[in-house]
């Protein structure tokens, strides 16, 4: 099951690297993420393509992104200076989080960086003191969309038409230079036309400030982009070609800047988790359902199965009939219950001691891994 997933080659590649390595830890196919670079180069030739570093933080992979050209969104003064420390040049990075400190700002724009992303009052005041004259792009509220994702990013971020209006004044008339509007339409957005939905909002703001003598010029339309997980998805061009026949139909052949921020798309299906089966039990004779508790759970590498919102693709090499299972991790907490509702089937002849392979496991796994809960260290990774 799922072994098609990865070529022949790449498992090959991965069970003889990993044979003699105690697990859990995660592998990274840096091919992979070459691969995936240069297809949304393809598909979004128009795009400037910042790399959301929270996505998966590794040295390798930021500098294998440097060497093909990326960008780079960094959510924090530590993954700025992760970044700038491989000598990524200020200019390919922006600073995306909303939610910063006036220092880290004032550090930031020190070290070069003049592109922020502000969604509130308060932010765009110490932006205009800390890094004046620095591109501003206005992040925008799009709850609507954002429930049709896997990983939906919610109400925390961005604001509302009106109140991003009147931010674009502020930010004018305090000497910041107002770029563009940027919106997230959530993490594994299967949806294509939640970007559209997006964009015709944003096309509808850039009108209303453009009769107030506010030209923006640009487009952050962030990540989204989707990985295969259970269930498949689309592959890039579809999105990219929906996504650029609708820039058409609003701008003719004259785009605004456009920026895309991938980040799950982009290093997602890249990882392999490798773990170990530590105990396999029933709750009572009659049970169907076996428990599979594994060296990997929620709170060192797979955080993104809390409340089942991804689902992973696990492969083992153990073959024959298959049953139901539970999957836990190895902590003494209830919450770290990785898979209970949705239904995954293992062979019957699976024992402890045993490997299982969590898939497309690059993106939010290893940089979500707690740093001693129950005393469990963090996920290691390695880079083939
Ligand atoms: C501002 C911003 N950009 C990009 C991303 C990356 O999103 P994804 O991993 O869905 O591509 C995120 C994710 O949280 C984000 O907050």
């Amino acid at each position: 099951m799922y072994s098609d997933y990865y070529s022949q080659s790449e498992w090959e590649s991965v069970i003889n690297f990993s044979k003699n390595i105690e697990t859990p830890f995660l592998i990274v196919l840096l091919d992979r993420i070459k691969e995936k670079f240069n297809t949304f180069s393809s598909n979004f030739p128009y795009a400037k393509i910042y790399y959301a570093v929270k996505a998966n933080p590794g040295r390798d992979i930021l500098i294998l992104l440097k060497e093909l050209g990326a960008y780079f969104d960094v959510a924090s003064i530590y993954e700025l200076n992760q970044v700038l420390s491989l000598g990524v040049d200020p200019e390919r990075i922006s600073f995306g989080n909303t939610i910063k400190k006036a220092k880290h700002i004032a550090e930031a724009y020190v070290k070069g960086i003049r592109l922020f992303t502000s969604d509130c009052e308060a932010d765009i005041k110490t932006l205009a003191q800390e890094a004046p004259g620095s591109k501003i792009f206005f992040r925008l509220i799009i709850d609507a969309v954002t429930s049709d994702s896997d990983w939906p990013l919610s109400r925390k971020f961005g604001c509302q038409p009106r109140m991003l209006e009147e931010l674009v004044l502020q930010a004018q008339a305090s000497g910041l230079d107002p770029y563009g509007i940027s919106f997230h339409v959530g993490s594994q957005q299967r949806e294509i036309q939640a970007w559209d939905a997006a964009i015709t909002q944003v096309v509808n703001i850039f009108k209303i400030l453009k009769d107030k003598g506010i030209n923006l010029r640009s487009i952050n339309m962030g990540g989204g982009f989707p990985a295969d997980y259970v269930t498949k998805t689309n592959p890039l061009n579809v999105y990219g070609d929906e996504i650029r026949r609708y820039l058409i139909s609003q701008f003719g052949d004259k785009f605004p800047d456009i920026y895309l921020e991938p980040g799950r798309g982009l290093v997602g299906e890249a990882g392999i988790l490798v773990s170990e089966v530590v105990l396999i039990s029933k709750k009572s004779r009659s049970d169907l359902r076996r428990w599979v508790y594994t060296d990997v759970g929620i709170f060192n590498g797979l955080m993104e199965a809390i409340d089942e919102s991804i689902k992973y693709p696990i492969y083992t090499t153990k073959t024959g009939p298959v049953g139901e299972v539970m999957l836990a991790g190895p902590t003494c907490d209830s919450l770290d219950i990785i898979y209970e509702h949705f239904k995954y089937s293992l062979p019957l002849s699976l024992a402890i001691g045993d490997r299982l392979y969590w898939l497309s496991t690059g993106a939010y796994t290893a940089s979500y891994s707690s740093v001693e809960f129950n005393g469990f260290p963090p996920l290691t990774t390695f880079f083939l």
